[in-house]
């Protein structure tokens, strides 16, 4: 029987990365909609569980993806009342990779470090959704959490989201200038860029000075990239003491996953892959030191 993913995406026109990586990993169809609303999502998810009986219904499921996180929550949220016992297909969120490429990023920095419990984390940018995902993860592990943002409102707004989201506090500050470095990174032994592409946010004097510092990752791959001194290609290696990870060394990490979260679509009608399912799969990919 042919594997069919129903592709809902939020954006007009439907991802074809997120159909690319699809048919990588082993989907043999895609039914692919874009522009996809609220009223859309109860019919097209009767479609799917209507026409395979039971016992066939693992060879469809859903993809939800699109360039806004909070409605791709909000069509997960429909999708998933809309099926019902035995009736159901397997779903995937993930709205502009944010849920993989940020459970990459943390499952990468959990096999270099080991227990979270207690370290204290600084998410740059973190009211983004690949922050906001990265953000609640690690405070999830156990970790001390602070996001930044340019502005008060929006940092706490993103401070709330991820409280509520994740069952976890974290913290928030204002960042708008290189100078509030040392300040603000006082005590950090981890920390992650997710701020937009092209943009430095750390000069290489402020991170090499951090004498707590262990591990650094930047997400952003488009020159300037976001931690001055480190590379693109980064990944796990030592530069001046702290292991460093740059968008490509966490993104090779994130096709994997995203590919084996897809294929992981087909094995059960019942699976619902959001951050906490996503890092589940990731954890699973790499050997782990806690
Ligand atoms: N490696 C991979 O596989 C991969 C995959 C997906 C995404 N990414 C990268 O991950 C990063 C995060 O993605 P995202 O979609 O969450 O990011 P985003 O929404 O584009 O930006 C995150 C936050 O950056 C802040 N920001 C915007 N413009 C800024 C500026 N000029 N200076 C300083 N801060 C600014 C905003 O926060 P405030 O307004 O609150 O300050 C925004 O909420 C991006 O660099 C993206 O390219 C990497």
């Amino acid at each position: 029987m042919r594997k069919l993913l129903l592709q809902l995406d939020s954006s007009r026109l439907p991802s074809v990365f997120d159909q690319v990586v699809a048919y990588d990993a082993g989907a043999d169809a895609i039914m692919s909609y874009g522009g996809v609303t609220e009223g859309d999502v109860r019919d097209l998810i009767h479609g799917c569980i209507f026409t395979r009986g039971p016992r066939d219904l693992h060879n469809t499921a859903v993809w939800i993806g699109g360039s806004n996180m909070s409605i791709g929550e909000q069509l997960l949220a429909l999708a998933q009342d809309a099926m019902f016992d035995p009736l159901r297909v397997s779903i995937m969120l993930d709205s502009n990779g944010s849920n993989t490429t940020a459970v990459a990023a943390v499952v990468k920095i959990e096999e270099t470090v080991g227990d979270l419990q207690g370290k204290q984390v600084l998410v740059l940018a973190g009211t983004g959704p690949v922050g906001q995902r990265a953000a609640g993860l690690l405070a999830r592990d156990g970790a001390r959490v602070t996001i930044t943002s340019r502005k008060p409102e929006q940092g706490d707004k993103a401070r709330q989201f991820i409280s509520a989201r994740f069952d976890v506090q974290v913290d928030a500050v204002t960042f708008n200038d290189p100078v509030q470095l040392p300040e603000i990174c006082q005590g950090v032994q981890i920390l992650l860029n997710s701020g937009p592409a092209g943009v430095q946010m750390v000069p290489r004097s402020a991170w090499t000075a951090l004498k707590s510092l262990e591990v650094a990752v930047d997400l952003n791959a488009v020159p300037p990239l976001g931690i001055e001194g480190v590379e693109v290609s980064d990944a796990g290696k030592q530069r001046d003491g702290v292991a460093v990870f740059g968008a490509f060394g966490i993104g090779n990490f994130k096709t994997k996953l995203h590919k084996a979260c897809v294929a992981r679509l087909f094995t059960r009608n019942d699976l619902v892959l959001d951050a906490e399912a996503i890092a589940d799969v990731a954890r699973e990919m790499v050997p782990q030191k806690r």
